[in-house]
């Protein structure tokens, strides 16, 4: 059961609030706004927030905590994967905390949860795109195992796909436990035995990322988000998996001109370089993650992994 302290308290939080650095008077775009705990900080710290978010229920609920910050704050419904045509630059600073939040994750009619009975949904937009349950039907085995296998690093992935496929076809009930049980009756028994977490895990966060394309939302931020930064501007990004993280990792690094270097040519100088200094420098040479501390408080804090961007100020502004 998720408490109301991990519902209230952003992931990452110091962390966030240092990197931003966030001045009164500054433009910034929340990507995620989802209970708007982040968005609240920067609210405090002085800036006008615009707050996307896909989730209806999540913008009504932050819409009204953020009150108190007048008209410096505004809800925007929205896929952030839209967010550079959305969105009027130059903008300060760029802040994304992506995935589903605690609180979608706890609501069984959402259908994200297999330790609660509720339908086989896991859109976080509720009025868009197919479910769950019509994306097993849709898929053919061997697309589910590799949709099971690539997001949810799910090893028995090829037992799971067919059971999937079986379930999805039968007469019912379709609901989240029911599908749940199904994942968990693929796996060998010993190896359930020792596992630290439901047997139904991979294969529910594996669905989820699929149903949200959640890869392709995460290209699209990555792509159109930097050129909106006004000079001196922050991008943060927290991801909670690896594939997601690999992916703002070396973006950050070609922006910031880290990648790696040809290697010279047997017996040739090594290449010259004519090319202008990079726009963006890289704030976290590697990824923050969360303490001990928050670990324990909020166990999903544990993979999350913060890294950040800033571009470059002006001229005249690095001078002084
Ligand atoms: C982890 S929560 C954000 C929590 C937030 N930082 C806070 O402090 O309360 C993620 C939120 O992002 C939203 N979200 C995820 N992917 C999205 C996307 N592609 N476009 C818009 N919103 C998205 C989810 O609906 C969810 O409300």
């Amino acid at each position: 059961m998720v408490g109301e302290d991990v519902v209230h308290r952003p992931v990452l939080r110091e962390a966030v609030n240092a990197l931003a650095a966030a001045r009164p008077g500054e433009r910034w775009v929340d990507c995620t706004l989802g209970f708007g705990g982040h968005t609240a900080d920067l609210l405090r710290a002085g800036a006008s927030v615009t707050g996307l978010d896909q989730d209806p229920e999540a913008l009504a609920r932050a819409t009204a905590s953020l009150a108190f910050a007048g008209d410096r704050f505004r809800a925007l419904r929205a896929n952030f994967r839209h967010v550079a045509s959305l969105v009027d630059g130059p903008i300060d600073g760029i802040l994304a905390d992506i995935g589903v939040s605690s609180w979608q994750l706890d609501r069984p009619e959402r259908g994200f949860s297999f330790s609660a009975r509720g339908p086989v949904d896991m859109r976080m937009d509720p009025e868009a795109g197919e479910t769950a349950l019509e994306l097993v039907r849709r898929l053919s085995e061997t697309e589910l195992a590799g949709v099971l296998a690539t997001f949810g690093e799910e090893p028995f992935a090829r037992r799971i796909a067919p059971a999937l496929k079986a379930f999805a076809a039968g007469d019912g009930p379709h609901d989240t436990s029911t599908m749940a049980a199904v994942v968990a009756a693929c796996l060998p028994r010993k190896v359930a035995a020792t596992m630290h977490h439901h047997p139904a895990t991979r294969t529910f966060q594996a669905l989820r990322i699929a149903v949200n394309d959640e890869l392709g939302a995460l290209d699209a931020l990555l792509e159109g988000a930097p050129a909106l930064l006004a000079p001196g501007g922050r991008c943060l990004i927290i991801s909670f998996h690896s594939l997601e993280d690999r992916r703002v990792k070396q973006r950050f690094a070609a922006l910031s001109g880290r990648v790696r270097p040809q290697a010279p040519r047997r017996g040739l100088p090594p290449p010259v370089s004519d090319a202008d200094p990079p726009a963006f420098t890289l704030l976290t040479p590697h990824a923050v993650v969360a303490d001990d501390a928050e670990v324990e408080r909020n166990p999903r804090a544990r993979s999350a992994r913060l890294r950040a961007l800033k571009r470059r100020p002006a001229p005249s502004e690095s001078d002084a």
